[in-house]
């Protein structure tokens, strides 16, 4: 079996991490790196708990350092849901065969790119300054790549304001230059990611389950689980999870092609991703095929199980 070649660009936080997880998981898969933002955390912790992932997982992922801070705005970070090292507080040790990449994320992931021209998959689940970067050194990448697969964005309500979702709020500029750039690009938003969430007592069962993923899902989304609470829920939302099943289970989705422009101008919008899917007016092109639908049940019933299959 060909395997599908995948570079993930993550601001590894909780969800992030268990996309990550998926990601190995997946024999369909071959993740070839993992470059570092910043948005759920520091650059610093992104990097370090990215390597630490590599020590849980027992692989050796190239991780690649990108961005210090947004392309314009200052850097937001959400300690209150990810914990302040970004994975709900949870330490995971580097490894002692860790390899420090001195390559910045934007020249690895065009090397690879290159390497596998029209082939390789972008999956970004954090802000978008690493891919914008890349776009901006690199004008052929949009082109180069098979497609950019992101979690971001909103059709409806944000999260992080009344009107963005968090991704593209942290680098509204960043992804201005995304959506702009020709790239095949699908979007995850808040949309389709809220209709899916790990349970407290799916958790429980991870860590009943036995093993080292198991337990450290159940841990790392503890924060997150009291932080959601306030709001009424009984579970996470795996939103960056989202894009890496779709990659390999692309019927469990339903999305519609549609125009989205960034807001980046607005003080009360900004951030957000307008879209003309409802709208009698319509924008002159369609840059984004924007996912609503998840079959959720067969999503977590999928993740549950890729996550006890790593032990
Ligand atoms: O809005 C959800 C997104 O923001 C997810 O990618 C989560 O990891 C945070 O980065
Ligand atoms: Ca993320």
């Amino acid at each position: 079996m060909k395997k599908i070649p995948v570079w993930m660009d993550c601001d590894t936080g909780t969800d992030d991490a268990v996309a990550i997880m998926l990601a190995h998981s997946l024999a369909e898969l071959d993740l070839l790196g993992i470059s570092t933002v910043c948005g759920n955390t520091t650059q610093d912790h992104a990097f370090h708990n990215t390597h630490g992932l590599n020590g849980l997982m027992g692989t050796a992922y190239p991780v690649y350092r990108g961005a210090e801070k947004p392309l314009l705005k200052e850097l937001l970070i959400s300690t209150a849901f990810h914990g302040e090292n970004g994975l709900g507080n949870v330490e995971l040790p580097i490894p002692e065969n860790a390899v420090f990449l001195q390559e910045k994320a934007w020249d690895a992931l065009y090397a690879c790119a290159s390497r596998f021209p029209q082939e390789l998959r972008l999956v970004a689940t954090g802000p978008l300054t690493n891919v914008a970067t890349a776009f901006l050194k690199y004008p052929d990448l949009p082109q180069l790549l098979h497609s950019l697969c992101i979690m971001g964005g909103s059709a409806g309500a944000g999260n992080i304001t009344p009107a963005a979702e968090f991704n593209i709020f942290v680098d509204p500029q960043a992804a201005e230059i995304v959506f702009h750039s020709g790239v095949k690009l699908v979007m995850f938003g808040l949309d389709v990611t809220l209709q899916e969430m790990l349970t407290a007592t799916d958790l429980e069962e991870l860590r009943l389950s036995g093993g080292k993923a198991g337990s450290f899902t159940h841990a790392c989304l503890q924060c997150a689980l009291q932080s959601v609470k306030r709001y009424g829920l009984n579970g996470v939302s795996m939103h960056d999870s989202c894009p890496v099943m779709h990659l390999v289970h692309p019927e469990l989705f339903e999305g519609e092609e549609a125009g989205v422009v960034v807001e980046t101008r607005g003080s009360v919008t900004n951030g957000k991703t307008v879209t003309d899917l409802y709208s009698d007016k319509q924008f002159p092109f369609k840059n984004a095929l924007v996912m609503l639908k998840v079959d959720a049940d067969a999503f977590i019933r999928i993740l549950k199980k890729q996550i006890v299959s790593l032990g």
